[in-house]
């Protein structure tokens, strides 16, 4: 009997965010994969396991996936991680497959799990805390509230087309992998006539140089890092 695969959501930092259903799952897996970009990369998700659960014993495997921009290298990186995934679960055995927050926002595992069961292999998606949820509990500012909206885009290619839509059609936007983006990401609040108290970094949430706080565009912020938009926040300032 082949084995089945499981994506698991491990939150976005604290390992006490881990849920008691990704807890258990990972503590009765045997081999626990967790995705990086290269080789020996340091795995944020895999740290919040160990924070959690003890991996001892089990057999943790690295999985390739590269953020190369070259998206036939991507798929050769994706090709070879679901080969070494199959192999593992013909041996019959399951894999617990990690990754950071939710399962389901702008996580590699998805393109996995397709393939995979496309292969004709069971799976199963254990959801985790998006970290923009957690960010925003921290904040303590509601990400929607009464009949408002919510958008969340990704600013990972400088996405200025669907920020712009988000911010016209949206009460509340989620911007994600803003890092590297906020002067582009302050102009088009502005354009939209509001200003900095409308927006709230979030950045590091559960980590080392955990950051709350306005949008300074000339701070630094590390790859960890979401804004939350909210029009009616704030005097256009
Ligand atoms: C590849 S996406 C992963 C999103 C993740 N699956 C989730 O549910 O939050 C990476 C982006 O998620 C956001 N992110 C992930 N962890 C975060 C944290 N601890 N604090 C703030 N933002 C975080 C950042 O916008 C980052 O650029």
């Amino acid at each position: 009997m082949t084995g089945k695969l499981y994506g698991i959501g491990v939150g976005p930092g604290d390992p006490e965010l881990l849920t008691v259903k990704a807890k258990g799952m990972l503590e009765g897996a045997a081999v626990i994969a967790y995705p990086v970009n290269r080789r020996g990369e340091e795995s944020t998700a895999m740290e919040i396991v160990r924070g959690a659960v003890d991996v001892s014993g089990k057999r943790v495997i690295e999985l390739i996936f590269s953020m190369d921009p070259d998206d036939n290298v991507r798929r050769r990186c994706r090709s070879d991680a679901v080969k070494e995934l199959a192999g593992i679960l013909d041996e019959g055995q399951d894999i617990a497959m990690v990754t950071l927050g939710d399962v389901g926002v702008y996580s590699t595992y998805m393109y996995v799990d397709e393939e995979i069961k496309g292969l004709g292999y069971e799976t199963e998606v254990v959801p985790g805390i998006p970290s923009f949820c957690s960010g925003a509990a921290k904040a303590r500012i509601p990400l929607v509230i009464g009949d408002e909206g919510l958008a969340v885009v990704s600013m990972a290619k400088n996405n200025e087309a669907s920020l712009e839509s988000a911010l016209s059609g949206f009460d509340n936007v989620v911007v994600m992998k803003a890092w590297n983006s906020m002067g582009s990401l302050l102009e088009s609040i502005e354009r939209h006539g509001m200003g900095k108290k409308n927006a709230t970094v979030i950045s590091n949430i559960g980590m080392e140089g955990e950051y709350i706080g306005p949008l300074d565009p000339e701070r630094e912020y590390g790859y960890f890092t979401t804004v939350i938009v909210k029009k009616g926040n704030g005097d256009g300032e």
